[in-house]
């Protein structure tokens, strides 16, 4: 299903939405980043995929790669680690804890009774597990049903404690508030509620690492128009494309690039709020093979980014997905594209486009034509080794030997 949101426009990025998300927040967040010994120090790899580009009868494709982001594998590790430190600023506003004190330990004495909790699908929780662990304070993170074993051992792995229910992952959302309320924790979520704005807000702030990097990667003056025609977007609670999207609105306003967010079928909660006109839930089961877009309600605030900035918005099935995942992992030879390893909802952009692209009237709605150059974010690489190989067929570690062989051939 594509849904053309009616109500995007290309206006300014005006100082409303500055005022919660800007660029400026964007350059500060990756420069506190830069001295979290967890991420890469290097930003991550914007790969040219020019077969694909062929194959889709567009001018250009480029893939910025979150898969080497950080050990724990995902974008997600930008969003957490920004939100705990502004938020134990925050409350210890006389203390002047640095972003960098905070991450090397230096206050774990101090913080050592500081309690935080949140529900994850699994990429977020294992960040604020990673961050607050090294920060030094103690954090409790509630499971849905669906989320693996394999995910839930990646969380613990970082000492965080674990409480499994039953029902889905907005369950686990009203779960976390609860704990925190009657235990007296602080909930670090990634999605926005009543209420709740300041730290969603800076967890999506930290995405902005991305863009900031690929500007960079393709250097270009400053008044020069965006080298992208065509962004997509995976959406969970629609934090990601917001961080990401007002990025693009603030630097190029009425030239920005055209959002197309793309969602599984079964969690269209921002299908649902593009056609109701406000943050709205999913009209599905909420389950997917794309775990971390398994969600089955918009975030509020993300949505205030969303509504003017995004021009189309897809829901895709499961196995949309997982061709994608194989596209990405195919190994060619130093003439095709380099392999790539991408998880089930990092491929979904891919999905997306191979979805637009194989149909001429999607393909003529969206202008997507020889012309068009576009970007994708795989937005994690195997963050559930198990379910990956079972679903490519190979394991990420195969996918990466012959990602250097693909390297190393191309540099002979
Ligand atoms: C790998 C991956 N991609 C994309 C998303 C979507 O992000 P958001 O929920 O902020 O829309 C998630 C969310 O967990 C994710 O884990």
């Amino acid at each position: 299903m594509l849904i053309e949101n009616m109500r995007a426009t290309r206006g300014d990025y005006g100082d409303e939405l500055r005022a919660i998300m800007s660029i400026a927040k964007a350059r500060e967040s990756r420069r506190w980043l830069a001295g979290w010994p967890q991420l890469s120090p290097t930003a991550t790899p914007l790969w040219p995929l020019p077969d694909l580009a062929r194959a889709m009868g567009v001018a250009r494709v480029e893939l910025k790669d979150e898969s080497t982001r950080a050990h724990m594998g995902s974008f997600k590790a930008l969003g957490a680690p920004i939100a705990l430190i502004r938020l134990i600023q925050r409350r210890w506003p006389g203390a002047a804890f640095t972003a960098d004190d905070l991450f090397a330990g230096h206050h774990a004495a101090q913080l050592s009774e500081f309690t935080v909790v949140s529900a994850t699908d699994g990429n977020h929780g294992r960040s604020l597990a990673a961050a607050a662990h090294d920060i030094g304070c103690h954090c409790v993170i509630v499971l849905h049903k669906n989320v693996s074993l394999e995910r839930e051992q990646a969380i613990a792995s970082h000492g965080a404690r674990i409480v499994r229910i039953e029902g889905n992952y907005d369950a686990s959302v009203e779960e976390a508030a609860r704990l925190a309320g009657a235990n007296g924790w602080q909930v670090v979520s990634d999605t926005s509620y009543e209420g709740y704005e300041e730290i969603p807000r800076d967890v999506m702030q930290g995405y902005g690492t991305i863009v900031d990097e690929i500007l960079e990667q393709r250097p270009a003056a400053s008044d020069a128009p965006c080298p992208y025609t065509h962004v997509f977007l995976q959406g969970g609670v629609g934090g990601l494309a917001a961080g990401i999207a007002s990025y693009f609105c603030e630097q190029y306003g009425a030239r920005r690039p055209a959002f197309i967010v793309v969602e599984p079928r079964q969690a269209d909660c921002l299908c649902q709020s593009a056609l109701a006109g406000q943050a709205a839930q999913a009209s599905g089961s909420v389950d997917s093979v794309m775990a971390g877009l398994a969600c089955g309600e918009t975030s509020p605030l993300a949505w205030r980014f969303l509504q003017p900035a995004v021009d189309f918005f897809l829901a895709i099935e499961d196995g949309e997905a997982v061709s994608a995942m194989r596209r990405l992992a195919q190994v060619q030879d130093a003439n095709g594209d380099v392999p790539v390893v991408s998880g089930e909802s990092g491929a979904a952009g891919l999905a997306g486009l191979i979805h637009l692209a194989s149909d001429p009237d999607l393909r003529a709605r969206t202008r997507l034509d020889a012309q068009a150059s576009v970007l994708l974010i795989s937005t994690e690489g195997a963050t559930a080794p198990g379910v990956y190989r079972e679903l490519v067929g190979k394991g990420a570690q195969d996918i990466l030997a012959a990602q250097i062989s693909w390297l190393d051939e191309g540099a002979a």
